[in-house]
């Protein structure tokens, strides 16, 4: 078992770190916030994730897992450092590597033994071969400090469960000495290890995220085009999931992607592109895509109600998927501002994501209208002029096409998540829409001709 210290105890540290602990090994995550330390040491995790409060309480009784802001005490004799701090996305679409820089001068400065320094988190091809350096430059006792690449494929809401039963753990190494290291961290976890160099392993992160991101883009692309031309996306999904090749995750169309990864994913690799001279166009592409799926919706809308002023709109779901309180990139984010800009009384639902969102925009008047955050669909709903839903929460899903239709004022629905049955809200007399599978052609033809919008909205 090895001495483990992980800097950073955002959603890769702290899960990572938990994880370690839970394999075995002896494990200090290190955060330079004090409350966030106090907090963790009572058992209690600083984010919504299941399964990490139980396996942190487990595993901290145990004496297997620490946490701390005194950074040189965890590693000075870690036999490695796992980097899971935040590269967020710069003005021009580069990733701020700062805290990096930060934690690689502290290892430098603190290390007295031999040392794996391992980033987690995602940084663009070519920084740890910087980081390496850098930390040489910096080093104070004569010790062997290596930098590895182990990018995370965790996903929000299933953290606990993508570290324990990774499909793939992908090491970069540049040494033998740093390779069978980080082999034999992972044994424990017994699951399949690609070992790659440094760059290639850093690449894989970007290339994954972004390919997942282009495969929604792509379906989104596809979901407006069937709207137009009468196919239902659903379907059109079902049918292309049969095809092992293209598989049948990832295939829902919706609102667009949002979350820490995606967004600020395919921009750095655009980034980076085009600093090495080259035009990625494909990641351009979902970048772009996702930026008009994002208001699609309420574009929609717009063109149905002559105005949003003074009506009592419903906004079901806040956060970016269900399961996370995290609002980052959330769809939510560009529309409601939109809505309240426009007049509207928003009446916003989410299970977990109201208290976060509260903090962007407070409750009561806001911009031209105002925001109430209520404690359940119905709430929500009662009286409502238009509902838009955001994320397919649980409890979101389960409102049945008789409550739209009883509790609204006018049972208007826009889905960004296509949750719903159209037959069944069609038989409530529900005006429903969502996204690529509203009737197509058929009906716009019985309108006036060319004027596709106005006939159909
Ligand atoms: C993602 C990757 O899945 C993960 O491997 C990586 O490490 C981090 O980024 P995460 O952002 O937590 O994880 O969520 P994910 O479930 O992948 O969803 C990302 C966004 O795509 C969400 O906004 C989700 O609503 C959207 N999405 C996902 C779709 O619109 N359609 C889909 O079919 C799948």
């Amino acid at each position: 078992m090895y001495k483990i210290a992980v800097a950073g105890t955002g959603y890769v540290g702290l899960v990572a770190g938990v994880c370690f602990a839970e394999m075995g090994h002896q494990v200090t995550c290190v955060d330079i916030d004090e409350d966030k330390v106090k907090v963790m040491k009572s058992g209690v995790s600083p984010i919504f994730e299941e399964g990490l409060e139980e396996l942190m309480q487990k595993n901290y009784t145990a004496g297997r897992i620490e946490y701390t802001t005194n950074y040189q005490d965890a590693y000075k004799d870690a036999d490695a450092v796992f980097l899971g701090v935040g590269t967020p996305e710069k003005e021009d679409g580069s990733a701020d590597l700062s805290y990096i820089a930060t934690v690689a001068r502290q290892v430098a400065e603190s290390v007295e033994s031999d040392c794996l320094v391992v980033v987690k988190s995602t940084v663009p091809v070519g920084t740890n071969d910087k980081v390496e350096q850098f930390i040489q430059d910096f080093l104070i006792n004569e010790v062997n400090v290596e930098v590895a690449s182990n990018p995370e494929f965790l996903a929000q809401g299933s953290a606990v469960h993508d570290t324990l039963y990774a499909e793939r753990i992908i090491i970069g190494t540049e040494t033998e000495w740093a390779e069978e290291l980080l082999k034999e961290i992972y044994k424990p976890f017994n699951l399949p290890i690609v070992s790659v160099n440094r760059r290639s392993a850093e690449m894989i992160k970007y290339a994954s995220n972004d390919f997942l991101a282009l495969k929604i883009s792509y379906m989104n692309d596809i979901a407006n085009l069937c709207e137009l031309v009468g196919a239902d996306i659903k379907d059109v999904a079902e049918g292309m999931s049969y095809d092992e090749r293209i598989g049948s995750k990832f295939l829902n169309a919706g609102i667009g992607f949002g979350g820490s990864c995606f967004p600020k994913d395919t921009q750095a690799l655009d980034y980076l592109a085009k600093q090495n001279g080259y035009e990625l166009k494909t990641v351009k592409a979902a970048i772009d895509v996702n930026k008009i799926q994002k208001i699609s919706l309420y574009k929609k809308a717009s063109k149905r109600l002559i105005t949003f002023n003074g009506l009592k709109v419903a906004v079901l779901g806040l956060t970016f998927k269900p399961g996370t309180d995290d609002l980052r990139e959330s769809p939510s984010l560009d529309n409601v501002p939109l809505l309240l800009d426009q007049g509207a009384d928003v009446y916003a639902y989410d299970p977990v994501g109201a208290e976060n969102f509260a903090k962007f925009y407070p409750e009561g008047p806001n911009r031209r209208g105002s925001i109430t955050y209520v404690s359940n669909v119905e709430e929500a709903l009662d009286d409502a002029n238009v509902c838009f839903v955001f994320t397919e929460w649980g409890e979101i899903k389960a409102v049945t096409p008789e409550m739209y239709r009883g509790l609204m004022r006018t049972p208007l629905v826009y889905d960004g998540r296509n949750i719903y049955d159209i037959q069944e809200m069609k038989k409530a007399k529900v005006e429903y829409h969502s996204i690529g599978r509203e009737p197509g052609r058929v009906e716009v033809m019985r309108g006036e001709k060319n004027e596709l919008q106005s006939t159909r909205f």
